[in-house]
């Protein structure tokens, strides 16, 4: 079973026929939403809006131990997850997409493991690689079938919010070696890899991140909303080829 777990411009998956949603209680707590269950390009998926619907949970409330505890609970072996992102790579222009392999973290305070308390076993996870190499190629080759282009690769950064960033803060993490910053990558991705899910992001640009491009002055994030409209019509292109590959 493959997973969708849909950022804030992706709260709903077009194309996909639903067949029922589900409840999932977890021991960590409620998942953001229901879990919905439906066909697209011919494979059975089980969609998340990482927010709640409506937009409800801030990247740094949202309950990801239980998102992803309950889509394991559902069998899924696969994620792929939408995220919003400022572009730091000058290539990273509003718009553009872009498929990550590398991951910085600059997250703090969020229930990040699953291995904590007296009754776990003490883990230490592979993370040297943080997302799957065999999903990142399906989404390449979705991507390429779709007619839609994405960066191949790229160093995910992920802030704590939900402020934006400071100029500096954002210099700072071009010169760690950042090229896309976002809010909900972490522990998203190593959390998948606890309970031992392949995951791979498709970041979406909506912004040039403080400092860069034509964010000087100002993040104009009322400008992303509408490139973020026309960037979605791609994701979903990119999806539905994936999965037909
Ligand atoms: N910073 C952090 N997260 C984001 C941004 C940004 O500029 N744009 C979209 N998500």
């Amino acid at each position: 079973m493959i997973a969708i777990i849909g950022g804030s411009s992706l709260s709903q998956l077009p194309g996909l026929a639903i067949t029922h949603r589900q409840v999932v209680r977890t021991p960590y707590g409620e998942p953001s939403c229901a879990l919905t269950f439906g066909l697209l390009a011919g494979r059975t998926v089980v969609f998340l809006a990482r927010h709640g619907h409506g937009h409800m949970h801030a990247p740094h409330e949202i309950n990801y131990r239980a998102n992803l505890w309950a889509l394991k609970s559902q069998q899924v072996r696969h994620v792929l997850a939408i995220g919003s992102v400022g572009g730091i790579h000058l290539g990273l222009a509003p718009g553009a997409l872009a498929i990550p392999d590398q991951l910085l973290d600059y997250t703090w305070g969020r229930k990040h493991t699953f291995f904590e308390g007296p009754e776990s076993p003490v883990v230490h996870v592979d993370f040297t690689q943080p997302y799957s190499a065999t999903l990142r190629q399906c989404l390449l080759d979705g991507a390429q079938h779709a007619g839609v282009e994405a960066l191949d690769g790229g160093t995910y950064a992920c802030t704590q919010g939900p402020r934006l960033e400071t100029a500096a803060e954002i210099a700072r993490l071009r010169r760690d070696g950042a090229d896309m910053v976002g809010m909900t990558g972490m522990p998203e991705a190593a959390l998948a890899r606890e309970l031992d899910m392949e995951y791979a992001c498709l970041a979406v640009v909506a912004n040039y991140a403080a400092g860069c491009g034509d964010s000087i002055g100002k993040v104009d994030f009322t400008a992303a909303g509408a490139v973020m409209g026309e960037a979605m019509d791609k994701v979903a292109r990119v999806l539905e080829a994936s999965l037909a590959l």
